[in-house]
């Protein structure tokens, strides 16, 4: 009898478990899935020191009170808060639980993929299941737009 038989057999059992369950997992997170679980958030000295000062949406374009998602210099989704005339913040739009992109609704942030809810003003919690707020991104108003930095 071949020694390797029962190796190969596990392996193959092995590689298409893997493979059933990345299989399951995409299809019941819907597209935006990036397949990475998020341990960490940039912090906001990383991101401003990264990122060149970029215009990233009219200030006209948010509504006192509310919120817009909108792309960031690196491509990825930003959600713009504005609290006030001139008053605006900034977090990432990328879920911290699996990579989703959050979508505005009133005064929060929530993850159409498994509900995870977040507030808008300051990136927190509200809903898990993430357990870590969205990254504050640096913003601040000039010649009417909201600018990184
Ligand atoms: S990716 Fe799971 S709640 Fe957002």
């Amino acid at each position: 009898m071949n020694q390797d038989q029962p190796t190969s057999r596990r392996r193959l059992l092995a590689t298409g478990g893997a493979g059933a369950g990345a299989l399951a997992l995409s299809a019941c997170t819907g597209g935006d899935y990036q397949g990475t679980e998020l341990t960490s958030t940039p912090s906001p000295e990383d991101t401003a020191q990264d990122q060149p000062k970029a215009t990233l949406i009219e200030l006209a374009a948010v509504p006192v009170g509310g919120t817009v998602v909108t792309k960031g210099p690196d491509g990825k989704p930003v959600a713009v808060t504005r609290s006030g005339e001139s008053e605006v913040t900034a977090h990432s739009a990328v879920c911290t639980h699996m990579g989703c992109t959050v979508k505005a609704a009133g005064d929060q942030l929530r993850c159409p993929c498994h509900g995870s809810v977040f507030e808008a003003s300051n990136g927190d919690v509200v809903t898990g299941p993430a357990k870590t707020p969205l990254g504050a991104v640096p913003v601040h108003v000039e010649d009417g737009k909201v600018v990184t930095g």
